[in-house]
């Protein structure tokens, strides 16, 4: 009995504890049809909360608009349209969890006001202000309390680590993911992505270019053998 419960242990290492992932572009409306957006596909994300699911966990995915989903229908998907709604969406959830992933591509601004009815053209040059969206991340992790970990995202496209270093004190995670953004394997609509893997400790490890599917596991192994979580 205590072999197959400590089998078990091995297989669901982290059974009983509550992942909170967010992930995918958001959205911020400028009339009721346009938008400002980017072009995440929220893979990196889903992947994250199968390979959670699938060492035990409960999963809440908080999704911003993409047409995927987990296949795994034991993740909780909470889908989300705009950066505000995924802070809000996201607060019960990482209150309650021991881990928490910030996988999102969040649009760093919304429009200052958003037109009720579609804006018409008129010959003139248009100015559209912008106004800062809440940073979730720092938000949530600010209010951190003992015995949650938080890993964070970094999208640069120069000065990668030196750069990641700095995000992950900054916004006060435990770990952070640093990917380079360049158009041919790896990032933004593509399968496959790299980076390097930072934990709070100091410690730098490179994550070589595979599926988002077996780097998601790489990261839960590393992190779990490492005893971070
Ligand atoms: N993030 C967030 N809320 C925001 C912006 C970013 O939660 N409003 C999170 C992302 O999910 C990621 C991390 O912060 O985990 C870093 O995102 P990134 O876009 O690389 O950095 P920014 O903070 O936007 O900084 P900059 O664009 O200036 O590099």
């Amino acid at each position: 009995m205590a072999q197959i419960e400590a089998h078990l242990a091995s297989e669901q290492p982290l059974a009983g504890r509550h992942v909170c992932i967010t992930a995918g572009p958001t959205y911020e409306a400028l009339d009721p049809v346009r938008f400002l957006g980017n072009r995440s596909s929220g893979k990196m994300g889903i992947a994250l909360a199968e390979g959670a699911r699938a060492r035990g966990a409960e999963v809440t995915l908080i999704l911003g608009p993409t047409h995927l989903r987990p296949v795994d229908p034991g993740v909780k998907v909470v889908s989300v349209r705009t950066a505000q709604e995924m802070l809000e969406a996201a607060r019960e959830p990482f209150a309650a969890s021991q881990l928490a992933i910030f996988a999102a591509a969040v649009s760093d601004y919304r429009p200052k006001r958003e037109a009720p009815q579609k804006r018409k053209k008129d010959g003139q040059v248009f100015q559209l202000e912008l106004q800062e969206n809440p940073d979730i991340l720092a938000t949530l992790a600010g209010t951190k309390k003992p015995g949650q970990f938080v890993i964070g995202f970094a999208l640069e496209t120069e000065n990668l680590e030196a750069s990641a270093w700095e995000k992950l004190r900054k916004k006060n995670c435990d770990a952070l993911i640093a990917n380079p953004l360049d158009e041919v394997k790896r990032g933004f609509e593509h399968d496959t992505n790299e980076g390097l893997l930072l934990t709070a400790d100091g410690q730098s490890r490179p994550l070589k270019l595979k599926t988002k599917q077996a780097l998601a596991h790489e990261i839960y192994d590393t992190l779990l053998d490492g005893s971070y979580i």
